[in-house]
């Protein structure tokens, strides 16, 4: 008979407790913090649908890099929008491209900062795909080719992590020869590995000017109702080589998420993604919600399920909650 000999509250009773048995613990070590980042001059311009997230030009970035050093988040993910688009996405390998420079400039005057940078070609082609086009569809190993190009063309110019976000296959294997073959065999990759063809992702693609001009991403990205092609999906990425997996989005496939933990050994990042940010901030304003502890709270969720890391739009508000505490 377990009631009234057991009884749960006991040790819910004050914070003290509380914090004891506390299972998750969210901290600043966790987080990643995405940056769009466009060619040109002066630029500072908030993202309409993304309050409080904006695209810098490399001028005006110190401003967020620093706050972002002085929270102590370890970690940035850069985007790059570029001055000039064409059907393959050739900045994206250009020593002049929009990344490279960024890149230089973070490491020459933010030295510590880790940064990781997206590996794709949504935001640099005039087509708006993630890869290089063949009778409406992308060319899967042709887009590897001009991958291969962009991996190196980043880890010349200092990046500390790629990651591929384009759901080619194959993509993990062909990067890491490409990185082995020049000598850059310490770089690790962070696979997008369960990368869901999401409708969470519209206030990004207003953001990096990536929405496709025809068609959708289905032919590359998963069904969002298949949980089995994950679990083929990152071991596939693991057998290539990937040092980190992801999941992408993060709220809605919590269970994607739990289920990889159960299954893998390597880190787990899950990507809250810009419409789970958007939603927030949407209600925040409306007065809806108490907006920070709905950040904090579902932060603690992705732990929860299994995530070690945590690319996030909300990582400056969260470190400053954590410090506050
Ligand atoms: C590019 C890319 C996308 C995101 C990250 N990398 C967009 C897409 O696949 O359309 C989404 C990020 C977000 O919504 O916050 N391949
Ligand atoms: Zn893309």
């Amino acid at each position: 008979m377990p009631f009234p000999i057991h009884r749960p509250r006991r040790l819910r009773k004050n914070e003290n407790i509380r914090r004891l048995v506390r299972e998750t613990n969210l901290s600043i070590d966790d987080l990643v913090y995405p940056i769009f980042i466009e060619d040109g001059s002066n630029i500072e311009i908030e993202i309409p649908s993304m309050p409080n997230i904006y695209r810098y030009s490399i001028d005006r970035l110190s401003k967020e890099l620093d706050e972002v050093s002085k929270l102590q988040i370890p970690a940035v993910l850069l985007f790059g929008i570029p001055s000039q688009k064409d059907s393959v996405g050739s900045d994206t390998w250009n020593e002049e491209g929009i990344i490279q420079k960024s890149i230089r400039f973070i490491k020459e005057n933010y030295p510590n900062l880790y940064i990781i940078t997206d590996v794709c070609f949504c935001e640099y082609t005039e087509h708006g795909h993630c890869g290089v086009l063949c009778n409406h569809d992308v060319d899967n190993d042709a887009t590897l080719e001009n991958t291969k190009k962009q991996v190196i063309s980043h880890a010349k110019a200092g990046a500390d992590m790629v990651a591929p976000s384009g759901m080619m296959d194959g993509v993990v294997k062909a990067i890491r020869e490409a990185l082995d073959e020049e000598g850059f065999t310490d770089i690790p990759i962070m696979a997008y590995s369960a990368k869901y063809a999401s409708a969470y992702y519209g206030p990004f693609r207003d953001a990096a000017e990536s929405t496709p001009a025809f068609g959708d991403r289905r032919s590359y990205q998963m069904e969002p109702a298949n949980k089995r092609e994950a679990i083929r999906e990152v071991s596939l990425d693991i057998e290539e080589g990937a040092d980190i997996v992801m999941v992408k989005p993060a709220l809605a496939y919590l269970d994607i998420i739990s289920q990889l933990r159960n299954t893998f050994d390597v880190p787990i990042a899950a990507y809250n993604v810009s419409g789970e940010y958007s939603m927030v901030k949407a209600a925040g304003k409306l007065g809806w919600i108490d907006e920070q502890k709905v950040i904090l709270e579902t932060a603690t969720a992705f732990k929860r399920a299994g995530a070690d890391i945590i690319i996030t739009y909300h990582a400056k508000e969260i470190a400053k909650m954590l410090k506050e505490n």
